[in-house]
């Protein structure tokens, strides 16, 4: 009966083998330690009839030893295969893997760098909320009360509270900020904006935009013009031109959109232009006394000039890009073209 049994741990340990630290372990605690297998042989020793218990001891003594011997040659091959291993995984003649770093978005970097022209000519950096009152999106812009951008075709409501809104614009910061400021005021608003309309190369339901409003005294149009004059310069290059045309947004008294000179054929009219020589960038205008005076500025004293623009837009004539989409498909094919603009 012991023998058979002693024989079986025999042929087990024969049969064992390890390939790493862990099986080593486990050979250990199976054979070696006190609990083992081996173990439970010399503690079987007290039930064994005396005139048995040298046979036995004997018998017992060689499964120790041979498991103590197998166990030293199990360390001997894991380490060496440990070593060769080792040795094997440096190739210290293999040229180094691409690392490949993320670049920065295109609205990113266009949003930077509209920040960085006018922070370097006074302007600070205001933001709002985008989930919006009436009041701030429509009402103390001057928006008169059945005006078509208030209807469900322009405007995201928030259901059963006709008062809230997505802003559709971020001239809503401006009022914002005349609210709780007193002139003069330089300040830029960046942000998101959201229309209902449907998604194509030329419109998004969400977009970005970028709001600049100055109040003090004495301001006049010529500082409009010429601050967006020296904007187009700084974003477009030297040889741009600027053109303003007569518009009409209900926030501004006179009101004018911004064209800049195409940077496709530089004027001569392509069909990015659609002949004309001339790109829309945004809309501006004097800040109309209404606007002044709903946010508690005195109209007589101050007067202001504002001007909105979209980050896209602006982005996509830089880059020359031509689907608005590709800004939110997040296809890296497209993303990694761009690094941060100097
Ligand atoms: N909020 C206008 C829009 O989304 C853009 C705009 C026009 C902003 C004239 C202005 C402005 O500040 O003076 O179309």
């Amino acid at each position: 009966m012991q023998q058979e049994k002693i024989d079986a741990i025999k042929s087990e340990i024969a049969a064992t083998d390890a390939q790493n630290a862990d099986e080593l372990e486990a050979y250990r605690m199976k054979y070696i330690s006190k609990k083992s297998v081996v173990g439970e042989l010399f503690a079987e020793m007290r039930n064994i009839p005396n005139e048995e218990k040298k046979a036995y001891g004997q018998l017992i003594n060689e499964v120790k030893v041979l498991a103590e011997e197998k166990f030293q040659v199990l360390i001997d091959k894991v380490n060496s295969s440990q070593k060769q291993s080792k040795t094997q995984d440096r190739d210290l003649t293999l040229p180094p893997t691409n690392v490949s770093v993320g670049g920065i978005h295109p609205l990113t970097a266009t949003r930077q760098r509209i920040i960085e022209i006018f922070e370097r000519i006074g302007f600070n950096l205001s933001e709002g909320p985008e989930i919006e009152d009436d009041w701030h999106n429509f009402t103390a812009l001057n928006f008169p009360e059945n005006h078509p951008a208030r209807e469900m075709q322009d405007t995201f409501f928030i259901e059963k509270n006709p008062d809230i809104a997505l802003r559709t614009h971020t001239s809503s910061v401006q009022v914002r900020v005349m609210e709780n400021q007193k002139p003069p005021i330089r300040t830029l608003s960046p942000g998101r904006v959201y229309r209902n309309e449907a998604i194509s190369a030329r419109a998004h339901c969400i977009f970005h935009q970028v709001e600049g409003l100055y109040v003090d005294e004495n301001v006049g149009f010529a500082d409009l013009k010429n601050t967006l004059y020296h904007f187009a310069k700084e974003m477009f290059g030297k040889e741009t031109k600027v053109r303003f045309r007569p518009s009409y947004f209900p926030f501004t008294e006179p009101s004018a959109e911004i064209d800049i000179s195409c940077q496709l054929c530089g004027g001569s009219g392509c069909n990015v232009c659609k002949g004309s020589g001339w790109v829309e960038i945004g809309g501006s205008g004097m800040v109309d006394p209404n606007v002044l005076e709903n946010c508690g500025i005195d109209s007589k004293k101050y007067t202001g000039f504002a001007f909105g623009m979209g980050i896209e837009r602006i982005a996509m004539l830089k880059y020359q890009i031509k689907d608005l989409r590709l800004f939110t498909e997040n296809d890296v094919r497209f993303l990694k073209q761009f690094r941060p603009m100097l």
